[in-house]
């Protein structure tokens, strides 16, 4: 079986081709065009899919020694997302299945990311904790099996992953934030301003909207604005950010790991890139003892691959789609979390 998987959610093209559970392309197009703009322009993001998503899938086809006429199932992601982003990979996928006449899957972005894990050739088994950690999601799910996915927690404000990014924006670090704080962290102290771990009525809800603030107002009552900071100090307060984001991560998931019984963890999302978070959920899952899945850095960002993956198992699940689905923007519209 030989499954296209199209993703075009918000700034990333992408074209993968899985054959009998084997990936044989997944190749990312990334958007640069936003950068100087600091965020993503929903506008631009539409346009530059358009401009590439043929000639994406058309490489990964030909990388993967596939014709067009061997694709079984044609799959894309419909939310959630910026709309007109959504609709370029949905629509492209939906004519080709029409024209090829094979069965089209509209994925959930969000249970792509949730079953990104079984790309590794070491995968989850159910049930498992898994944290969602992304541009615009933090979440945290007990999976039980492909169609069953519990939330235990979710953010009550901002993502991490926004988190990251605002605060690098406010440092002058550039975006997407994730990887310049990362960049700017590595080898300092974590300890130079000390920034709290927010407290939810749910125990396993998240919240960084008073981080956010609380690195604001260190910035404000040291240096007056951001625009002063000396040069030395940069690398420090993304650090100390840095380890306060990742411990309001790992407590919550230590929490849920004590109340629930799980035969694994898995960590996904744009996020779970983070080499600091990465190895605080290895620590963690050597401490419970628990087998630990982190995708590797390719399957953690926007990628085709997971949603090729999550497209057949809803096929073969035999969920069927018409070609009157349409994209969805928030994730509560479709989706198996409950
Ligand atoms: N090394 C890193 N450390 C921390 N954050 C990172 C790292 N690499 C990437 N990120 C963050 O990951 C996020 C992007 O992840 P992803 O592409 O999954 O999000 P999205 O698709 O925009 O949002 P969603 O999946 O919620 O719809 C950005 O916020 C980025 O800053
Ligand atoms: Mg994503």
């Amino acid at each position: 079986m030989n499954v296209l998987g199209i993703e075009s959610s918000c700034d990333e093209t992408s074209a993968a081709i899985l054959s009998d559970g084997n990936l044989l392309s997944n190749l990312v197009s990334s958007q640069d065009i936003h950068n100087v703009f600091g965020g993503v322009v929903p506008e631009l993001s539409s346009r530059a899919h358009l401009q590439i998503i043929l000639p994406l899938v058309k490489k990964a086809l030909q990388d993967s020694k596939i014709s067009l006429n061997q694709i079984d199932l044609v799959a894309a992601t419909a939310g959630p997302g910026l709309i007109g982003a959504l609709l370029v990979g949905l629509t492209f996928a939906k004519g080709l299945s029409f024209s090829l006449k094979k069965p089209f899957v509209a994925v959930n972005h969000i249970e792509g990311h949730i079953f990104s894990g079984f790309l590794m050739n070491d995968k989850p088994e159910f049930p498992y904790l898994c944290l969602v950690v992304s541009g615009g999601h933090t979440l945290l799910l007990l999976v039980k099996s492909d169609t069953e996915i519990q939330k235990l927690g979710s953010t009550i404000d901002d993502a991490a992953g926004e988190a990251f990014d605002k605060i690098s924006k406010l440092l002058g670090l550039g975006y997407p934030g994730g990887p310049q704080i990362q960049n700017a962290s590595l080898n300092q102290r974590t300890d130079f301003a000390n920034f709290p771990v927010a407290q939810c009525k749910n125990e396993f809800d998240f919240s960084f909207s008073g981080l956010k603030t609380s690195v604001l107002r260190f910035i404000q009552k040291e240096y007056g604005d951001a625009s002063k900071i000396p040069t030395n100090d940069l690398p420090l307060i993304a650090a100390a950010f840095q380890y306060s984001a990742v411990k309001a991560l790992i407590e919550k998931t230590e929490k849920a790991l004590q109340n629930f019984k799980v035969n694994s963890i898995s960590l996904v999302g744009g996020v779970a890139a983070n080499q600091m978070l990465r190895d605080e959920f290895q620590k963690l899952s050597n401490r419970y003892t628990k087998k630990l899945v982190i995708p590797s850095l390719e399957y953690c960002g926007d990628n085709g691959a997971m949603i090729a993956y999550r497209g057949l198992k809803l096929h073969q699940a035999g969920i069927k789609y018409g070609y009157d689905f349409n994209a969805y923007p928030s994730l509560s519209d479709y989706s198996f979390i409950k």
